[in-house]
């Protein structure tokens, strides 16, 4: 078996006509190439072991960040003391990526997640109640839920929430990787960045003259063996938790509907109180994952099965098929709300293992659970709507209607 494959076979698999379901393409892919070498200095892995593999072998990261000549900075770009790009630690190696990594746990902790329990609750709540009988998933539920609750948790004014919400969407629309951006993306996600980071950096100085309860207000006073974070880490960590946690967890809502939807039993599968939600979104998670890639660069030279990746290749690691192989459990393909959770790697794997997925998955069962309490016979309506992006693979539109 050779593992050379032509990459553009490869770009296809995120062609537009495939959106609705690449599923059958990614099998057939990776039955064939669990590694594949697309060019000299890029490969994919879409193979569950394998994918594994890069995620959690040190002999896989990141680029060093580069350092910047001030001519060629952004407005409001932070930078280090010594001219490198301040980067998030989800692109950082370590001991970059410990050290900040320990210092952002320190703030957002189990405790303040289990906290904004009741008002996500709430807020899950008032938004079903307010849609009609027939009614849009994504803009009734699942893009404001996580807007609001990123927003209550950071401590974001209510009347700025608006603002906030459409920087969140132009930066989340420009994360896909070169080979597969949309130029008309780029330019509004770099002004939508600038703009949250200078709105940031007046929110945490007030922040810091009159301290809150919220995670902005605990970052910028965190400290770890007298280590704090500098105003630069501490605003690209607010980009990161933002871009991170908003439009991902809206995919995960609009995403598990559509599956239970499409199921024979509706939202039975949920329990009439909504108490099997855990595993629901488990299943949702590795079925449709809402983050279906990321990368890594080879550090150093490293075997992968059978393929030998060279020092500073680039490796596209395929999160939705891995999430198919048979290695993850019975009939993968197939979305089955009753299976025991297994492996998955939605939430990626190793030392970068996403640091909201408690929250992610909190507001998943609630907002499940809140749906089979309120709206038990939800049925599609129409046909629902893909996004046109690849890294984030979500809904614009999921038209329901209860009772049909
Ligand atoms: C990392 C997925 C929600 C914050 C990651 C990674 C994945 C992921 C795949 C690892 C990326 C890599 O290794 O390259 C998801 C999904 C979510 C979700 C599918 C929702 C369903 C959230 C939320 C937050 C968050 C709600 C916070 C508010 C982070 C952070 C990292 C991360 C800070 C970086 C961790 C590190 O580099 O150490 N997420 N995420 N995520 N996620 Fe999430």
């Amino acid at each position: 078996m050779t593992a050379t494959a032509d990459p553009q076979e490869f770009f296809a698999l995120f062609g537009a006509e495939r959106r609705p379901d690449p599923y059958p393409h990614y099998r057939r892919w990776r039955e064939r190439l669990p590694v594949a070498a697309l060019t000299e200095g890029m490969f994919a892995v879409s193979g569950l072991a394998e994918a594994t593999q890069v995620l959690r072998d040190p002999a896989f990261g990141h680029p060093e960040p580069e350092y910047l000549d001030p001519a060629d900075r952004l407005p409001d770009q932070p930078v280090d003391e010594s001219g490198r790009v301040v980067r998030a630690f989800l692109s950082l190696n370590p001991p970059d990526h410990t050290r900040l990594r320990r210092l952002v746990a320190k703030a957002f902790t189990p405790r303040m997640v289990d906290q904004l329990a009741p008002r996500i609750e709430e807020i899950a709540a008032e938004l079903i109640d307010r849609a009609p009988a027939e009614f849009d998933v994504m803009t009734a539920l699942a893009k404001p839920l996580p807007v609001e609750v990123i927003a209550e948790l950071l401590g974001v004014p209510l009347d700025d929430r608006e603002r906030f919400a459409e920087w969140s969407h132009a930066m989340a629309r420009a994360l896909d990787p070169p080979f597969l951006q949309h130029p008309d993306t780029v330019g509004p996600a770099v002004r939508a960045r600038q703009s949250f980071v200078g709105y940031f950096r007046e929110l945490a100085e007030r922040r810091r003259r009159e301290p809150g309860e919220d995670l902005l207000s605990a970052l910028v006073a965190v400290s770890d063996a007298g280590d704090v974070l500098s105003e630069g880490e501490l605003l690209v960590t607010l980009t990161l938790l933002l871009i991170a946690g908003h439009e991902t967890t809206t995919n995960l809502i609009g995403n598990g509907v559509l599956a239970l939807s499409r199921h024979p039993d509706g939202l039975k599968p949920l329990g009439v109180d909504g108490e099997h939600a855990a595993q629901v979104v488990e299943e949702v998670l590795r079925y449709d994952s809402p983050a279906q890639l990321t990368s890594r660069t080879a550090l150093r030279d490293t075997a992968v099965g059978a393929v030998t990746v060279p020092a500073g290749s680039q490796v596209i690691v395929l999160i939705g098929a891995a999430n198919r192989d048979p290695a993850t459990g019975p009939a993968p393909e197939s979305f089955d709300p009753a299976r025991a959770p297994g492996r998955h790697l939605a939430f990626g794997q190793g030392i970068h293992f996403c640091l909201g997925a408690p929250l992610a998955r909190l507001e998943g069962r609630i907002a499940f659970r809140e749906l089979a309490r309120r709206r038990p016979r939800l049925t599609p309506a129409g046909t629902p709507q893909w996004n046109p992006t690849t890294t984030l693979r979500g809904l614009s539109a999921l038209p329901v209607v209860n009772g049909g």
